[in-house]
Formats: C-alpha cells, structure tokens, sequence
C-alpha cells in the first residue's frame, strides 16, 4: 500500500480535525476529508456490550464533561453524554460515533483510517483487537486501513491474526528493545512520538520500516526538519499543515 497519494501533503489528521470540531466525532473527520486529509487517525475502544466506539480517554470527563468510564457503560447509555461538550454551544449534542459509522464515512470518501485501538484495561487488549476486526471484515478491501496500539498485545494479535492489515508500531517514549520488538512481525510503518525523534533514530528505523511517522507535528517546520531526517509523514491536529506559508 501506498500510504500517500499527494507526497506534498503527507498528513493524517490525528483524532479528525480536532481544532475546529470536536475530536473523534464524525463532524471532526468528515472536516479533516474535506480538508485534504487522505488519512483520519481514531482511538478505538469497546464499551461494556462490546461496541467499538471512537474515543480517547478511558473517562468521559474532558470530552463529555460527565464522569464515566466508557468500558462501565453501555452503548445505549452513549446518548446521555455529549461529545461536542467542548465546543459549547457549537456541534451540541454530537456523538461519541461507533467505530461503524467512522468505516461508512470512509468507504463513501474513498479515504483511509489509521485505527488506534486504545483498550479501556491493559487486560482487554486482545479482545478489543479481535471484536475490532470482526467490524473491519467487510471494509478492509474497500478502504486503506491501518491499525496501531500502544498495547503490545494488541499489535501482536494483529500480526498473528490479520497479517494481512497493514500494521503501525507505536513509540511514546524511545523503546531501547524497538528493534527486538518488532522482528517477531512485519511492521508497515513506526509511529513515533516527534519528541523522541532525530536524524540518527529516524535513520535508523527507516531501515526496519517502510514509513516512518511522528506525531503530533502542528509546527511546518517542525515537520520540515523531520522529513530532512527522512520522515514520511505527520499525525496533525491540523490537516491544512502543508497549507500554511512557510514564515
Ligand atoms: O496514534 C498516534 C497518536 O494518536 C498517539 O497518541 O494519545 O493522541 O492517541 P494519542
Ligand atoms: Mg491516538
């Protein structure tokens, strides 16, 4: 797979256009599509029926404003807390969107989605990998689809799996064991925290990986200097990157 198809505008727009929508609600990614993104990246997580929904923290409080945790809830109860909390009085009464609705949208764009799956419990990794990919069945040969998880567990039921979905290895912190890590499978690209990142570490992952991606850059010359380093691409809280003026 190719990842992108416009190289000048090597964006995935990180939890959608989160700057002026709600993040990870449907508003967020359809605005990061309409905006130039050829990829959304999204968190994955199950509540307590076993639906995936789009969400980053285990809590609800900074997104809703309601305290609960998404892995005690049930779907149903999804339409008593307000995702577009945020952005009050604007995008009031917005979604958490199922993780189905995201894959619908996608498939109607002919766009991509990087799946974080962001487990609620450590302990849940592997079964939110499996219920996830029971969902991905029907789309993953219609729409490029890219899966990463900073849970270990997560990427190895992927690799042992799904072998055949592209897979992202994720660094927040620089992982001495990278290298060991990732030989018990084949990577298709690291995702890395930009922080830990310079010439010589990029150099060196780029020998393992195909693509070799930082998040999140929203500085163009931040993102500038990486790609001198040899980084292909940028999870941005602001798809229109590559659209600013250079200072
Ligand atoms: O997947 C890249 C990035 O989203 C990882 O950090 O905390 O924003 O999910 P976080
Ligand atoms: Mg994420």
């Amino acid at each position: 797979m190719k990842l992108f198809q416009n190289k000048n505008r090597p964006i995935i727009a990180h939890r959608g256009a989160n700057q002026i929508a709600p993040e990870n609600t449907l508003a967020a990614f359809e605005l990061a599509y309409q905006m130039g993104a050829e990829w959304v990246e999204c968190d994955v997580v199950l509540t307590q029926d076993e639906i995936p929904v789009i969400l980053h923290d285990r809590n609800l409080l900074r997104t809703t404003g309601r305290k609960a945790n998404i892995d005690g809830l049930q779907f149903e109860d999804l339409k008593h807390y307000d995702a577009g909390f945020q952005f009050y009085p604007n995008y009031q009464g917005t979604n958490i969107p199922t993780l189905k609705a995201l894959l619908d949208l996608a498939l109607k764009q002919g766009k991509g989605i990087n799946l974080e799956i962001k487990p609620a419990k450590r302990e849940y990794a592997e079964r939110t990998a499996e219920i996830v990919r029971q969902m991905l069945r029907v789309y993953e040969k219609k729409i490029p689809l890219l899966i990463s998880s900073f849970e270990f567990k997560a990427v190895k039921w992927y690799a042992h799996y799904a072998s055949e979905l592209p897979l992202g290895f994720l660094m927040s912190r620089w992982d001495p064991l990278w290298e060991i890590k990732i030989s018990e499978f084949k990577v298709f690209s690291i995702h890395c925290n930009e922080k830990i990142l310079n010439e010589k570490r990029v150099q060196a992952l780029k020998l393992k990986s195909q693509y070799v991606l930082a998040y999140t850059v929203n500085d163009l010359e931040r993102a500038k200097e990486l790609q001198s380093f040899g980084v292909d691409g940028f999870f941005s809280d602001n798809p229109h990157l590559y659209q600013e003026k250079p200072s």
